[in-house]
């Protein structure tokens, strides 16, 4: 009996030394540098803002947020890694209206689910989408873009970032908008989606603004309409979807930062914190406002407001998705 009961302290005492750890950990947190699974490949939207609101909170962690690209199947690769990850704060994610609210109805044996599987940490910056085309693309405003696009779906290539992505989920609703259905290309990301754009090797495609604004500016594709109520001042001559004869096209995707479920409160609140400062900090609300970013005020930042983000995209896309008839 002595011995049973001796095992039983011991067993106690490691479960109280385990829950120890954790504690202490937290108050130096962050005590090494900090992943930041970006799920798509270097150079597209989610890793420019990525980059550009890590920049700032690292500085006021005063530790590294280390961008770790990881790509594959729309974003689902990343974020389910990033759900299995150790949850001590030490990685997290950028999960966006893809990863974190569609690929819910486009995956439906998905390995995890946004609301359940993840703790938020915040909003970081909504990304408008724009149509855009190859710049030779032989139409003048939106109207010839679809009268030519339902002319020539078996021609058309449309580009995205994979099955989950943004970039694939709006397209879909101008797609099924325009009744066509062309050839999907899949790319790692809409950085090299983009590239292929400028080089002509694809027709369009639908992507967030922040990847876009310095080749419409330069000239290198077209840019038919803006999925917003309003126009962007980062690129005030695009016509919103409403004034270009397509208003049933509205698409704003977001960008925002996760953690995996349990990781601790007082760590989620660091980071949320420091997200909050970066976005308060006018250099960096300038280099996401140059590039089309609608920067969220203080009432849609915060792990709650990000909660409330998350259910009511799931709830606005799904439909979409499911009338579509497109699931994996
Ligand atoms: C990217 O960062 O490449 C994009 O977010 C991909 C997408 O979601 O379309």
């Amino acid at each position: 009996m002595r011995i049973m009961s001796r095992l039983v302290g011991l067993l106690a005492g490691a479960a109280l030394l385990a829950h120890a750890v954790p504690v202490a950990a937290q108050a130096e947190y962050p005590a090494r540098p900090i992943t930041l699974i970006v799920p798509f490949a270097a150079g597209g939207p989610t890793d420019i803002v990525a980059r550009i609101v890590a920049d700032h909170m690292s500085k006021t962690l005063g530790q590294q947020l280390v961008i770790e690209n990881v790509v594959g199947a729309g974003g689902t690769t990343a974020s389910t890694r990033a759900m299995r990850a150790t949850n001590d704060g030490y990685t997290i994610i950028m999960g966006h209206m893809g990863t974190h609210a569609a690929s819910v109805a486009l995956y439906p044996k998905l390995a995890y689910h946004p609301s359940k599987d993840f703790e938020t940490i915040g909003l970081a910056a909504g990304t408008p989408i724009l149509i855009v085309a190859r710049k030779d693309f032989p139409a003048k405003d939106l109207k010839d873009f679809v009268s030519y696009v339902k002319a020539n779906a078996d021609k058309m290539n449309m580009a995205h970032a994979g099955v989950g992505s943004v970039s694939f989920t709006t397209c879909l609703l101008l797609n099924s908008l325009m009744g066509v259905k062309p050839t999907a290309i899949p790319f790692q990301g809409t950085g090299p989606a983009l590239n292929a754009l400028v080089g002509g090797q694809v027709d369009y495609m639908c992507d967030q603004i922040v990847n876009l604004v310095p080749q419409i500016k330069a000239g290198n594709i077209k840019a038919y309409a803006i999925g917003t109520p309003e126009r962007n001042p980062a690129l005030p001559d695009v016509p919103t979807s409403k004034e270009a004869g397509l208003p049933a096209f509205h698409a704003v995707a977001w960008n925002a930062l996760f953690a995996p479920k349990g990781t601790p409160k007082p760590v989620l609140d660091k980071l949320t914190a420091a997200l909050d400062k970066a976005l308060d900090d006018e250099a960096t609300r300038k280099r996401l406002f140059d590039l089309g970013s609608d920067i969220p005020g203080k009432d849609r930042r915060g792990q709650e407001a990000l909660s409330k983000l998350v259910t009511s995209e799931i709830d606005k896309w799904s439909p979409i998705i499911k009338a579509s008839g497109i699931t994996q």
